[in-house]
């Protein structure tokens, strides 16, 4: 039996984000497990809900040399489905009303500790895995740690790492010697080929230089990140190890989402009837949003972080003309304040047409994926994206630009051949956006039985981890031996 322990800031359903904690909660499920015992470590933080710390149990605690202090490791333990959580405590770090904040240097420090801490801890908990599998910058560390003074003893060696990259735009930088004195590396990691980059220490980098292998959430993001554009400075050190880089694209959880079992919906459907029962939903989130009563106007949902990386400046550009149209839009999300506030500003000004919720909510989320016409992610650079995935399978026909995820999972619609699954521009233009939002309302409104073929093949497809997990364990035993 080969032992896998995933290392992460986040994980459904203990504590959520963004798409990074859908992958934890769901991909160490999908593992094999009559040849793999895969389990999980993440912080425990005080804001995760309290029924969620209830079902954790105390494990052990001791003290650990971090920063020229002597630290409390709290461990605790929850199985969930099948699968081992393990959850660092200190209150100290993992304190506060969200899981991250704004102060770079506290979030290296919190999370400097949690690389230290959970390596510490595996000698106490009897798992040692044979691979230590790191998802982005927050264990970038683990890596290094690993290399550098773990390695005197017996336990460690040997032990393999992974390391996955959701998201290449946060790296967790800071100044070289305040992260020497943080981390208690000694100068030899401090140079250019290891954890420096253009002067500043950088976690996410060190967790690049020292893995045995890396991955990303899609093939196409596998290939960008190699570029200037999207390499966002570390596209050097990706090129010269593309020989341990590749792209495994996510998947979803099926029993989490599926319109045909969904919980939250107010009419559930599938595949067959959803030509009769998907508009019941839409119906309903209009009239609980309070937006205009009307079957045949074409729904846009968007349900997402409301950050540069997702394109909302070609929405905010173009939100006068789209809304001359015959669409409503339904936005779910929170996130950087200019788009927060742009949402409700559009929101009183075409009252009954735009609804902007700003807040978190997963119920919200299911009923939008479920209720609208089409959903809209216009990214900048979209590593894999879970949120198309989701919109595909509940026949929700996703409009997205072809960056990363986006362009390996939605097929754009052709209408000469009859195929594809949604619809897609290439360039970040904000008029090449709207005119394919336009093209999707012209089939919407004048051929609505193309329109329903493109949902049937949509909710055919697979985007089930089943594929991708098996990618996983071939990397996990070719890496073990
Ligand atoms: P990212 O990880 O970059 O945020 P993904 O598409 O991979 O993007 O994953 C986003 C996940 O977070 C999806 O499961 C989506 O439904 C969920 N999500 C985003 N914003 C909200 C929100 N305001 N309320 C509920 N769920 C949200
Ligand atoms: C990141 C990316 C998103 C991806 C998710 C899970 O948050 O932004 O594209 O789907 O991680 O891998």
């Amino acid at each position: 039996m080969k032992k896998i322990l995933f290392a992460a800031s986040e994980g459904v359903p203990f504590i959520k984000t963004g798409g990074l904690a859908d992958v934890i909660g769901s991909l160490p499920k999908c593992i094999d497990k009559r040849y793999f015992d895969v389990r999980v470590v993440m912080p425990k933080y005080a804001c995760m809900k309290q029924e969620m710390k209830d079902k954790m149990q105390y494990v052990t605690h001791f003290y650990m040399d971090f920063n020229y202090k002597s630290e409390y490791v709290g461990v605790m333990k929850a199985e969930v489905a099948g699968i081992t959580f393990y959850f660092i405590d200190n209150e100290f770090y993992f304190n506060g009303g969200r899981p991250y904040s704004d102060d770079g240097l506290w979030e290296i420090t919190k999370f400097a500790f949690f690389c230290k801490a959970l390596l510490s801890i595996l000698p106490t908990v009897d798992f040692r895995p044979d691979l230590i599998h790191c998802h982005d910058w927050q264990t970038g560390l683990v890596p290094v740690y690993l290399k550098e003074r773990f390695q005197g003893g017996e336990f460690y060696r040997g032990i393999k790492t992974v390391m996955t990259i959701h998201n290449l735009k946060f790296q967790g930088k800071w100044d070289v010697k305040t992260v020497k004195h943080i981390t208690g590396l000694p100068d030899y990691f401090f140079t250019p080929d290891k954890l420096e980059c253009y002067k500043d220490a950088n976690m996410l980098k060190g967790g690049l230089v020292y893995a045995d292998a890396i991955t990303t959430v899609s093939a196409t993001y596998a290939e960008e990140i190699k570029t200037d554009f999207y390499g966002e400075g570390l596209n050097g050190l990706l090129c010269a190890r593309s020989g341990s880089l590749r792209g495994i694209v996510n998947g979803i959880d099926y029993d989490e989402y599926n319109p045909e079992t969904d919980r939250f919906l107010p009419y559930q459907y599938n595949a067959i009837n959803f030509r009769k029962e998907k508009i019941k939903n839409k119906r309903a989130l209009q009239k609980e949003l309070g937006l205009e009563e009307d079957d045949r106007k074409f729904m846009i949902g968007v349900v997402s972080r409301l950050t540069d990386q997702k394109g909302f400046d070609l929405v905010a550009y173009m939100m006068d003309e789209l809304c001359r149209d015959a669409i409503q839009l339904v936005v779910l999300g929170t996130g950087e304040e200019q788009y927060e506030n742009m949402f409700r500003h559009y929101d009183w000004k075409y009252a009954g047409k735009v609804s902007a919720n700003i807040y978190y909510s997963e119920e919200m989320s299911h009923k939008i994926y479920a209720g609208c016409d089409a959903f809209l992610m216009p990214s900048l650079f979209e590593p894999c994206g879970l949120s198309q995935l989701i919109a595909l399978h509940y026949g929700t026909v996703p409009i997205v630009r072809e960056t990363g995820g986006l362009r390996d999972t939605v097929e754009p619609y052709n209408e000469y051949e009859s195929t594809g699954t949604g619809f897609s521009f290439s360039n970040y233009n904000a008029h090449e956006m709207l005119s394919t939002i336009r093209y999707a309302e012209r089939i919407y409104y004048d051929k609505r039985r193309e329109w329903n073929k493109i949902i049937d093949r949509a909710m055919a497809k697979d985007f089930s981890w089943h594929v991708s997990a098996e990618k996983y364990q071939e990397m996990y035993d070719w890496l073990i031996g």
